[in-house]
């Protein structure tokens, strides 16, 4: 009868406990992460000594040099660049495209993403898990959406540059790039993975391995 009630309690528990994974609330005004320490289980220890400078970043300024495959270029500020956002749940990103430039399917395991164009014209698109596509082309002003996990990924479809800001419920939202994800992993994913996945031969595999090896 005991072990009944035991194991309802249990059942109960697992009901009623909800299931938070986002970034924690902080404890306290500000902590700056100490970044020479090792992060414990949820971002860096507080630095003991705080100035004004710990709560400024400079690092968001443009042009970024998009010449690159993907003609796109992005400089994060999150706790690793700027220290200032360790607890907060916060960071941004400065994406700019060459014309034509795209940045590529990807997702943010800890983070739900809001963007706004400040220059251009951009194709935005996000995946639901069951693979319906909702997109637009937005312009200088505008603003977009995407729901913390899934994959999205911008173009500019204007003839100039574009330059989007994002902003992440998360101090590092990290990024699930899809094809170095899949093509450029270190070790690689053996190529019986990815030719019956992707149902291709080894040559195809092979040759996105090589443009995706790091
Ligand atoms: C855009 O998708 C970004 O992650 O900044
Ligand atoms: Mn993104």
């Amino acid at each position: 009868m005991a072990s009944l009630f035991t194991s309802f309690l249990l059942m109960l528990c697992l009901f009623v406990v909800p299931s938070l994974s986002s970034d924690p609330d902080p404890l306290q005004d500000f902590c700056i992460g100490d970044l020479r320490a090792s992060p414990s289980i949820n971002g860096f220890p507080c630095k003991s000594s705080v100035s004004a400078s710990d709560f400024f970043f400079s690092g968001l300024g443009s042009p970024l040099n998009t010449s690159n495959p993907n003609g796109v270029a992005i400089s994060p500020a999150n706790v690793l660049t700027f220290p200032g956002l360790n607890t907060l749940g916060l960071s941004m990103n400065n994406v700019e495209f060459a014309p034509g430039g795209v940045n590529p399917p990807h997702s943010h395991p800890r983070a739900s993403e809001a963007g706004v164009v400040i220059e251009g014209s951009v194709f935005v698109g996000f995946l639901t898990t069951n693979n319906t596509l909702f997109s637009k082309v937005i312009n200088a002003g505008e603003m977009f959406v995407v729901p913390r996990g899934l994959v999205h990924f911008q173009s500019n479809v204007g003839k100039g540059k574009a330059r989007l800001i994002t902003a992440f419920n998360s101090q590092l939202p990290g990024a699930v790039v899809l094809p170095s994800t899949l093509f450029g992993s270190v070790p690689e994913i053996p190529n019986a993975v990815l030719t019956k996945t992707f149902r291709t031969d080894d040559a195809t595999v092979n040759n996105l391995k090589s443009k995706f090896a790091v």
